[in-house]
Order: C-alpha cells, then sequence, then structure tokens
C-alpha cells in the first residue's frame, strides 16, 4: 500500500517506517499521524514482523509536530478531538520492539516520538530538543514525564525551559540513547540490531518489553513480583524448551514465536 508521508517498507522479520514529508522536516501533521497509526496497527497484527524501525531523513527524524497545523487550534477543539493523542499511544503501547533510529533534527513532537519507542540509536549529526516553551507551550506528548525518566531532573529542566538543542554525544552521556554511531552507518546499524531482536522468540522480546515498562509504572517489590511471573510463565512457551534444548546441545535455537 502507498503512503502519502511515510515510507514502510519489510526486509525479513523487521519492518521499517521511515517518516517521509522533506519538505517540512517531517513535521508531525494529522495524515502522518494517522498513516503512521494505521500502519503500526498492521506490523502488530503482522506475526512476521518480529521488529520495527521508525526512522526519518538524514537532516530530521521530525522536526516536531507540524506548527502550522497547530496554529489555528482551540482549546476546545483539540480537547473533543485531539488528533495525536490516537497516535502517540499506538506508538507507547505498541507491543512488539520498536527502535528509533535518529538522524538530524529530533524536536518537540520528534523527541517524544523517538522516547516512545524502545530505544534511540542515533547518528552523530543527531540534535534532540523540546522547543516548545519558544512557541508558547510545554510539550504535549510526553516530553515533560519521559524526558525526566530518560536524562533526570536537571537536563529536562533545562532543555525543557531553555529550549536548546542538544546533540548526539550529549543525549548518550545523558542516557537518552542507546548508541551514537556514524551518520552513514546508522540504517545498517539499527538494521542489524533489529535483525538480532526479531530473530528471539517474539513473545520473549514482548514480555521483556512490557517487563521493563512495567519498572517506569509501578514500585520495585511490585515490579519484581510481575517479573518473576511472567518469568514463570514463560516455562509454558515451546520457545524455552528450544532455546535450554538448543544450548545442550551446543546448536543455535530456532524459535516458533509459540
Ligand atoms: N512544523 C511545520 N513546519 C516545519 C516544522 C514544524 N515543526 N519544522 C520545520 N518546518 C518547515 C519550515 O517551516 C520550512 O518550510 P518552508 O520551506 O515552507 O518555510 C521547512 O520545514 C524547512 O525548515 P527550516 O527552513 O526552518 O530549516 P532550518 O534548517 O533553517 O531549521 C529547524 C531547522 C531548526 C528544525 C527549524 O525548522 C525549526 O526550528 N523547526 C521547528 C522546531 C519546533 O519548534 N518543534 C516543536 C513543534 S511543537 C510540538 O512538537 C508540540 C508537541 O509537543 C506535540
Amino acid at each position: 500500500m502507498a503512503y502519502k508521508t511515510l515510507q514502510v517498507k519489510t526486509e525479513g522479520r523487521v519492518g521499517v517506517i521511515t517518516l517521509n514529508r522533506p519538505e517540512a522536516l517531517n513535521a508531525l501533521c494529522d495524515e502522518l499521524t494517522t498513516e503512521l497509526t494505521a500502519v503500526l496497527a498492521g506490523f502488530e497484527r503482522d506475526e512476521a514482523i518480529g521488529c520495527v524501525i521508525l526512522t526519518g531523513s538524514k537532516k530530521a527524524f521530525a522536526a516536531g509536530a507540524d506548527i502550522k497545523e497547530l496554529q489555528s487550534r482551540d482549546q476546545v477543539g483539540l480537547y473533543m478531538h485531539d488528533p495525536f493523542a490516537e497516535t502517540w499511544e499506538s506508538v507507547a503501547r505498541f507491543r512488539k520492539p520498536i527502535i528509533a533510529a535518529v538522524s538530524g533534527y529530533a524536536l518537540g513532537g520528534g523527541c517524544e516520538i523517538a522516547m516512545m519507542c524502545d530505544f534511540i540509536i542515533a547518528s552523530e549529526t543527531a540534535k534532540f530538543g523540546q522547543p516548545e516553551i519558544n512557541l508558547g507551550v510545554m510539550p504535549g506528548a510526553g516530553g515533560t514525564q519521559r524526558l525526566p525518566r530518560a536524562v533526570g531532573k536537571a537536563k529536562a529542566m533545562d532543555l525543557c525551559l531553555t529550549g536548546r538543542m542538544m546533540d548526539a554525544e550529549e543525549a548518550e552521556r545523558a542516557g537518552l540513547v542507546s548508541r551514537v554511531v556514524p551518520a552513514d552507518d546508522l540504517m545498517d546499524v539499527v538494521m542489524e540490531a533489529a535483525e538480532l531482536i526479531a530473530a528471539k522468540s517474539l513473545p520473549v522480546a514482548m514480555m521483556t518489553k512490557e517487563s521493563i515498562n512495567r519498572s517506569f509504572e509501578i514500585g520495585l517489590t511490585e515490579g519484581i513480583r510481575f517479573e518473576r511471573r511472567v518469568f514463570q510463565a514463560q516455562f509454558s512457551l515451546e520457545d524455552q524448551s528450544e532455546g535450554m534444548a538448543a544450548f545442550a546441545e551446543k546448536r543455535a535455537a530456532h524459535f516458533k514465536h509459540r
């Protein structure tokens, strides 16, 4: 299926979504977010997909929500129909592993959508920021919540209150991104990571993601209990039998995602 604002492809068990509005540095407009929600729903249903990559162009992952569209919104209109809410939920609640491959600008909603992914691999050219304050508003897609969890209060305050950008090196030091790689290598490195993930047992990868995400929602005792129950439940999977048998027999495991 052809999309107007996205390029979508699959490579083996990896789905790749490329934001594609070069004329607006991939600003997140209504059409793009609607298409993104639909593509993610398709990848979620597709048993042949084990990991998804969300990326943009070399110049911009996404320069934020589309300010030209946002400009004409009013409070009641946004409250009654927030065109973005469904998309933010569809990324944040996506159940399979999803990696953000960030090159260039990841600003405002762009930074926020990258943070909704499971982890971020950045090119040396990446620039992250929450510049909404320059527009007379604050971050509205998780920036004030996910950023402090990722980089701590001091840097989150610094970024959200000054509106400044931080480069890839600072983002890695702060813990926002898992790795920084040369710009030309970004997609190869991210694809390699995605293929590694997609070759694991999908239910186990999904449960691992769910358990890590749970650690941000509940206390340690409950979190440990949750983890223990899920770990115990994994002993009903064929993939657990296969993974452990393969180790004992000194061969590669062939997971069936069951
Ligand atoms: N919305 C709409 N259009 C955007 C855009 C955005 N967020 N960001 C860039 N564009 C458009 C520009 O208007 C320009 O279009 P025209 O050629 O038609 O004028 C085109 O993309 C290229 O941009 P620039 O000429 O500005 O490129 P640059 O290299 O000089 O600057 C930039 C790049 C520093 C990223 C600059 O474009 C910029 O500051 N963009 C806005 C960043 C921003 O404020 N993001 C937050 C948005 S609000 C938000 O995201 C709310 C939320 O939390 C959900």
